[in-house]
């Protein structure tokens, strides 16, 4: 029936390592599920598959980070390890191993290719100019100098890449610059650092490229353009303070993280083979192994050239596969903190299931880079409307009529020579899906299955059937639990907890691929049990809105001592009162002033303004001529302002972090992501100011 290919090779399987300095959100999600799914399916299909992964603990972030919570760069990632893994294991992703890259078989395997590297001449050492703060007494990686772009002059622009105009530059190029940890001016030294000379692979990588028939067209084409551009040596050290290896022979001077991070994906290979009397080689060096990477489009560079050539180089094996996947956007947005469409893998599951996640990234991967949305509507469209209603209603009321009926016992199944086709036909297809990692397709077939089974059910009319002829409804119940029994395979490598818990109801277990079939005959089922929840309206996810607004009643307004344009406001926020500070004196009299129902920003960080605490901050709009204050009328002080479809966080917020949400003003009300302010009882009134005014 199924085609089953015959294993006559290993294959191994990566994601590519997180970051070690936060935490797992839904983007990263993408890609663990994505490779969790071809994972299961391998198995279950009997291929001999090994799936490893590691946290990537090195580099300067994860060093300053550490700093900046006074412990040890170790400390901070043993905190994360424990993270990641609780998070992984919620969301079902099953490793067989999950490493750190800050191990001794990393540092082995780094230290090897490192030098092999030196001895076949593929590296060398030159003195280049870089970034240093003497306050801080560090160089600054390209993240940690900021200063005014090179190309257009944009204001406090990161050394690397212009968020403004897109340029990339080297830190030594920006104009102004300023250290960012310390803010003082930074100055150039002269460092000696180690060279990749990846100019050399440009032919062995434009050959590889060319005969790898797996790897996706649409990124070979322009990962070949940088090869025809002409491939630069690549600086693969970094000067301490640094969180990573010392390179061998050196006293203060580390592998840059991008060298150790991919090897990672050896050691954590390593540390497993170690634990099961394997052989790391029969992975690395065998021809006759399969290694694929799962990575994101953002690390392209990383996996096409530096990785490969850095393998070549090496006399290691090129990996057989490289999927690339899209990036997550969150309701059609970029996934960012200050427009509320960020959500950390915890976070997530306040609200929903993994599996809902699963289910519903699922029902929109393909083997493209395209991105992917997160609508947190569609995805409870997709749980309620498809898997509840669809697979979850099928198997529901065919175990239940079967438990009812017929004391939960199957005899022989109809013969049904049609139906068993059609289905078979479409189990062929998930088949293929699955190997191609066309999950779209995969989730449409086993949809298009259970609404077979659905349909067929329906049609008969057991209930009026079985008083007419009992026997051929035992027969159609029969067709139906082998129906739902191959579901619950073909849905495995999706929802591992569903198909599980059908399968318990079913009263079979840990079924494989071979086992789908129609040969369950003279079964008796267990009880039958609601398999998936739906979602209720109410349940259904808010996007974050940064700033927690609320309505204040301003009591007292006094000069400030030593300020010109300030006035320091006792205000009442229901619950209780507070002090602010405030630039409104250019606009704005004492007796204006008093009594006005404002809204204002009750989770910003206080801050001291002249001397004198401000516990928060009034919200006004500011044309560049002139400065209105958001009003009420017939809300109390206490009220909350807020934006449809999204909830107010009460995290406190730095100002930096507030200054960078966009807050208009359209015919005096105030819109954020298109949605104006308002609170239970009004809109919410901007004073003064004209179209397109930004609210601060
Ligand atoms: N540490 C490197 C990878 C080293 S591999 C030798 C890294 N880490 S990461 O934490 O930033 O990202 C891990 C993976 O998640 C990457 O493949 C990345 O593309 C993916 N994603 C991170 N954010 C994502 C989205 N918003 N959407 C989809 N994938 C995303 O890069
Ligand atoms: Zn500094």
């Amino acid at each position: 029936m199924t085609k089953f290919k015959s294993t006559k090779h290993k294959i191994l399987v990566t994601s590519a390592l997180p970051y070690a300095n936060g935490s797992i959100h839904c983007g990263h999600l993408v890609e663990y599920i994505q490779t969790d799914i071809f994972v299961r399916f391998l198995r279950l299909i009997g291929e001999d598959v090994l799936f490893v992964c590691a946290d990537d603990t090195h580099g300067a972030p994860i060093e300053i980070k550490a700093a900046e919570l006074g412990i040890t760069p170790e400390q901070l990632i043993a905190k994360v390890y424990k993270e990641h893994t609780q998070d992984f294991k919620d969301f079902l992703i099953s490793f067989d191993n999950y490493h750190t890259t800050n191990s001794p078989e990393n540092k082995n395997y780094s230290d090897l290719i490192f030098e092999r590297l030196r001895k076949n001449d593929f590296i060398y050492t030159k003195d280049i100019e870089v970034t240093y703060c003497e306050h801080c007494k560090r160089t600054l990686p390209d993240r940690y100098v900021k200063g005014k772009c090179p190309k257009c002059n944009a204001p406090d622009q990161y050394g690397d890449v212009c968020e403004n105009c897109n340029a990339a530059y080297k830190t030594i190029d920006l104009i102004e610059p300023y250290c960012a940890i310390c803010k003082n001016k930074p100055i150039r030294k002269t460092s000696k650092h180690y060279f990749f000379k990846l100019s050399k692979f440009s032919n062995k990588l434009g050959s590889w490229l060319k005969k790898n028939k797996n790897l996706q067209p649409e990124i070979k084409n322009f990962v070949f353009n940088w090869i025809k551009n002409g491939l630069e040596d690549w600086n693969i050290s970094r000067d301490g303070p640094y969180f990573g290896f010392k390179i061998p022979g050196e006293e203060d001077k580390y592998y840059y993280v991008w060298l150790d991070a991919p090897i990672g994906y050896i050691a954590s290979t390593d540390h497993y083979c170690k634990k099961h009397g394997l052989k790391t080689e029969d992975y690395w060096n065998n021809k006759n192994t399969r290694i694929y990477h799962f990575i994101g489009k953002d690390i392209i560079y990383f996996h096409f050239l530096f990785w490969p050539a850095m393998l070549l180089g090496s006399d290691f094996q090129l990996p057989y596969e490289i999927v690339v996947h899209g990036f997550l956007t969150v309701n059609g947005e970029k996934m960012s903190k200050s427009r509320g469409t960020f959500f950390t893998a915890r976070e997530f599951l306040q609200n929903y299931e993994a599996e809902h996640l699963r289910f519903y990234y699922a029902s929109l991967l393909s083997k493209t880079m395209s991105d992917i949305d997160l609508s947190f509507d569609d995805l409870s469209k997709k749980i309620n409307n498809e898997l509840a209603a669809n697979i979850g209603n099928f198997c529901y009321r065919v175990l239940n009529f079967l438990n009812k009926n017929f004391d939960g016992e199957i005899k022989d199944i109809d013969e049904n020579k049609e139906l068993i086709n059609d289905i078979n036909k479409v189990i062929e297809n998930i088949e293929e899906n699955y190997y191609g990692l066309n999950y779209i397709d995969v989730v449409k077939g086993i949809l298009h299955i259970s609404s077979l089974g659905n349909k067929y059910f329906q049609d008969n009319e057991p209930w009026k059937l079985i008083n007419e002829d009992k026997e051929k409804v035992h027969k159609i119940l029969g067709l139906c639990i082998n129906i739902a029994k191959n579901l619950s395979i073909l849905i495995e490598p999706i929802l591992p907890q569903f198909s599980s818990n059908l399968q318990k109801q079913l009263n079979v277990k840990d079924l494989k691929w071979k086992d789908i079939n129609f040969k369950l005959k003279n079964h008796k089922i267990g009880k039958e049990n609601i398999l998936i929840r739906k979602i209720e309206e109410k349940e259904i996810m808010k996007l974050e809105f940064p700033l927690n607004l609320k309505v204040a009643k301003i009591l007292e307004v006094r000069e400030h001592p030593n300020a010109d344009k300030l006035y320091i406001l006792n205000i009442d926020i229901g619950t209780e009162k507070r002090q602010l500070v405030a630039g409104l004196k250019d606009y704005y009299t004492q007796n204006e002033l008093k009594n006005k129902k404002i809204i204002v920003v009750t989770n910003l960080k206080y801050a001291k303004l002249r001397g004198i605490e401000s516990q928060g901050m009034l919200l006004a709009g500011d044309d560049g001529t002139g400065c209105g204050l958001l009003t009420v009328d017939n809300s109390n002080p206490g009220d909350k302002a807020y934006f449809d479809g999204f909830e107010n966080s009460t995290k406190e917020l730095s100002f930096d972090d507030f200054l960078k949400i966009q807050m208009i003003v359209k015919n005096s009300k105030v819109y954020f992501e298109n949605k104006e302010l308002r609170t239970d009882k009004e809109t919410v009134k901007v004073e003064r100011v004209k179209d397109g005014a930004r609210v601060r």
